[in-house]
């Protein structure tokens, strides 16, 4: 077969401004990571590249939005471990959540931490388990609801301590952290992202970082398995999407730029006081991209069925 011809468009790719849509408020951890990406992928493009937040229903419906946008490259989406999580958790959606995207790369891999307001009675996670079994009736747990990262970090803490919480679900972690600030909220899950700065300077509480080994970032903060709670576990991933039909030579011209963009001291020194890990440049393409994307939706399929709760 004869490769199809690559469109003069595509060819030309970019003419003009793009829109990077984030699918979860301003000032959040997908937002600053999207902020970093957009204006070093920029750069490359010699354009400029818009963040747009649309919070709202776990990421779904900000991901609707570029499913349903014209596939030429300009309108993309910027989202995490939710497109691994969000085709096992909604029964219903608008859109197709695996068929509607064309994956560009992967970006990062960011570690979560178990916060609170800054007076919950407990300083370790041993403290915080028996605080919250015992209070578990009155505390206030925050997520960006269904399918957001805090809400599956959420599901494994309540799992493994065996006692389930109020959620109470905000357009994204970013304005929920603010709600912990005041001292409205007591506990929330959330990636380093956006709470490694607040945890430095003592205005969150922290109890265990989710991952394997400590990280740089938080040298003082124990791991999950340390603090004596193996089985709550997890790290988030992030990944570019345009839309179905994007054509490849585009996909790949947004790969190439997201590729330079993860090389950029400036980011990767950020990225690195915030304990957000950019992926290796192999990893940054639309070909890899799709096969961590598709085992991490088989991955997450058993572990959502068993715990029971969905989205309708
Ligand atoms: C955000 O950017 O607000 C977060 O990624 C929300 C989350 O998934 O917990």
């Amino acid at each position: 077969l004869a490769p199809l011809a690559t469109p003069a468009a595509a060819q030309q790719f970019p003419g003009r401004t793009i829109t990077v849509i984030v699918p979860f408020a301003a000032g959040g951890p997908t937002d600053t990571v999207a902020r970093l990406v957009a204006e070093s992928m920029g750069r490359d493009l010699g354009q400029t590249i818009v963040v747009e937040n649309a919070g709202g229903a776990g990421g779904t419906i900000g991901s609707q939005r570029v499913a349903s946008a014209r596939p030429d490259g300009y309108t993309l989406l910027l989202h995490h471990i939710g497109m691994a999580t969000t085709p096992s958790l909604y029964r219903r959606l608008a859109y197709d959540p695996v068929g509607g995207f064309e994956p560009v790369g992967l970006i990062t891999e960011v570690p979560m931490t178990l916060v609170a307001k800054k007076d919950f009675p407990a300083n370790t996670l041993a403290e915080a388990v028996a605080v919250i079994r015992r209070d578990r009736d009155t505390l206030n747990y925050a997520n960006a609801g269904i399918g957001a990262a805090s809400h599956l970090c959420g599901l494994l803490l309540m799992k493994a301590v065996d006692a389930p919480m109020t959620t109470v679900p905000f357009r994204g972690t970013g304005p929920a952290i603010q709600e912990i600030l005041t001292g409205r909220i007591d506990l929330m899950c959330d990636q380093t992202t956006n709470t490694t700065e607040q945890i430095n300077s003592g205005a969150l509480k922290v109890f265990s970082v989710t991952t394997e080994a400590r990280i740089p970032a938080l040298p003082n903060v124990p791991t999950s398995a340390e603090a004596g709670l193996p089985a709550f576990q997890v790290s988030v991933w992030h990944g570019l999407y345009a839309p179905k039909g994007t054509p490849a030579a585009v996909t790949q011209r947004l790969s190439q730029a997201l590729q330079v963009a993860l090389r950029d001291p400036k980011l990767v020194a950020r990225f690195a006081d915030l304990g957000t890990v950019p992926v290796p440049q192999a990893q940054a393409t639309p070909e890899a991209h799709r096969a961590f994307w598709m085992a991490d939706i088989a991955k997450w399929k058993p572990i959502i069925q068993a715990a029971g709760q969905y989205a309708d």
